[in-house]
């Protein structure tokens, strides 16, 4: 059999490929950033066929750079940012529009009307998710109603729908119209139960199921790659969070990782039966592997991490690069009291609030960038801590230590603060790639790459743990600041 196998990250900022060996060690990788194109205050979108694109661009710039040729590869799987939504014609693959990414929130109007008209709990119960702006079953309905023509031809058919691993999956198998069950399960049109499109969801969205693809399980082989890997096996597909669930190896009821990149997701393993949350959380898929039977998560979703620096970066000049936010933040000894509530979306769990917006409070004359830096890597913190302790009320669990990882987890000093504000031990993983590696693992049982679970479960390491080391008065001190900046948040949008 082939020594390697290939998962593309196709993430809300950047698409890349890695090629990994049986141990799990990365051997080749290539990544690409997409343009955001923000038409209005609160839209996000992006260019599916750019993405295509871009993922074509790094499958050929990892094999160029590591010499390995497609037959080198015994299966591909896809890691993929969430909810996204794309519809396109069937006839000539071309996107009918940009796609609608999940942090858009032009949906709020329509999100507001079904809460009026009292939908949202029995939305809830049966997708596992809150009515809000997030997820693709309003955004697809936006879409069918904003591009001329675009109903009638989706009720025949001609017109397709997709996340973002069904576009991938379209395009990388030459034309199979599908979905991965973990990605069904953001579109708020599954049912959580039966792992099926649910007609009293598709009527109340008033949503054609002739443009809905055929949902299908996480690790499977969906067909053979075109596309510059042409032959290799598709075999495995995976929601990016739910994804780096599996990469860190998160197999048992009660593990739970945080993955820091563009949001911040914290999602916990909660076995064979969904939870119902009642603290704001999210229940979810955790991934459904070949015929075995589904796991389940609960997940707090933060929307803007990653972003923000980013943000600082792109749209204040305040740094040149991502990586130069710690050192900025390492500028200055503590926040100076100044509190940064990134709620450039809403806000999202445990909140659900759409009517956030972002603030910076706090400001006096004492204040410079290194506070401001500081208060924005402290953001990504405060929100986990919330999202955890409405995990550890919900599930009833006590998680004795947090496995992180993303690109934010690098951050040391976030990390440390992140141990401070929880008080409780943050621990993590040595490859901080585990949503690439997650897609990979579930490619690679798909094919018997690797043989089992317990196969997978033993590459993880561990890199480093941060403990806690903050006195009790000032972690409360901080969280109450935290949490009034919170309030002063809220009630902007409207
Ligand atoms: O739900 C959105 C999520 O999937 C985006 O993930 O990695 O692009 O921040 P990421």
């Amino acid at each position: 059999m082939s020594r390697f196998i290939g998962a593309i990250d196709q993430g809300t900022t950047s698409t890349r490929f890695i090629v990994l060996d049986r141990e799990g060690a990365i051997v080749a990788r290539d990544q690409r950033e997409h343009r955001q194109i923000y038409p209005r205050p609160g839209w996000v979108e992006h260019d599916a066929a750019e993405i295509w694109t871009n993922t074509r661009a790094v499958i050929e710039g990892a094999l160029t750079k590591s010499g390995l040729k497609p037959r080198d590869l015994a299966a591909v799987g896809v890691a993929n940012q969430r909810e996204t939504t794309v519809l396109w014609d069937r006839a000539t693959g071309a996107p009918l529009h940009n796609a609608l990414v999940w942090m858009d929130t032009r949906t709020q109007p329509q999100v507001d009307r079904l809460v009026a008209q009292g939908v949202g709990e029995a939305i809830r119960a049966k997708t596992g998710l809150p009515l809000a702006t997030y997820f693709s079953a309003l955004k697809l309905a936006w879409l069918l109603d904003a591009i001329p023509d675009a109903r009638v031809k989706a009720e025949k058919g001609e017109a397709l729908f997709g996340t973002i691993d069904s576009w991938l999956i379209w395009n990388l198998t030459g034309g199979r119209h599908a979905i991965e069950a973990t990605n069904a399960s953001r579109t708020q049109l599954m049912s959580l139960r039966t792992l099926q499109w649910d007609d009293d969801l598709l009527r109340l969205f008033d949503i054609p199921r002739a443009c809905l693809p055929e949902i299908v399980s996480s690790s499977d082989v969906y067909g053979a790659c075109v596309g510059g890997i042409d032959g290799a096996p598709l075999a495995g597909a995976l929601g990016d969070q739910h994804a780096a669930l599996l990469g860190q190896a998160c197999l048992k009821p009660g593990d739970a990782k945080n993955t820091y990149g563009t949001g911040c997701f914290l999602l916990m393993n909660v076995g064979e039966t969904p939870h119902v949350s009642t603290q704001g959380l999210i229940s979810t898929l955790a991934y459904k592997l070949g015929d075995a039977k589904p796991l389940y998560a609960l997940e707090g979703s933060i929307a803007i991490a990653g972003a923000l620096v980013q943000w600082l970066r792109d749209n204040l000049g305040l740094i040149d690069s991502s990586d130069d936010i710690e050192r900025l933040a390492r500028s200055v000894p503590n926040n100076g009291d100044v509190y940064f509530v990134p709620a450039f979306s809403g806000l999202y769990a445990p909140r659900w609030r759409g009517d956030a917006r972002g603030i910076i409070a706090g400001l006096t004359r004492f204040s410079n960038k290194g506070h401001i830096a500081r208060a924005a890597l402290e953001a990504a913190a405060f929100q986990t801590r919330e999202v955890l302790a409405a995990m550890v009320a919900d599930a009833g669990v006590e998680i004795a230590a947090l496995k992180v990882d993303g690109g934010m987890a690098a951050n040391d000093l976030l990390m440390q603060f992140q141990a401070d504000i929880l008080d409780a031990p943050v621990v993590r993983a040595r490859q901080l790639e585990t949503t690439a590696i997650g897609a990979a693992y579930a490619a690679g049982l798909a094919v018997g790459f690797y043989a089992s679970l317990d196969d997978i479960a033993a590459h993880w390491r561990e890199d480093r743990r941060f403990t806690p080391n903050m006195e009790p008065e000032e972690r409360l001190r901080l969280i109450a600041s935290w949490e009034k900046a919170v309030e002063r948040s809220l009630g902007w949008a409207i």
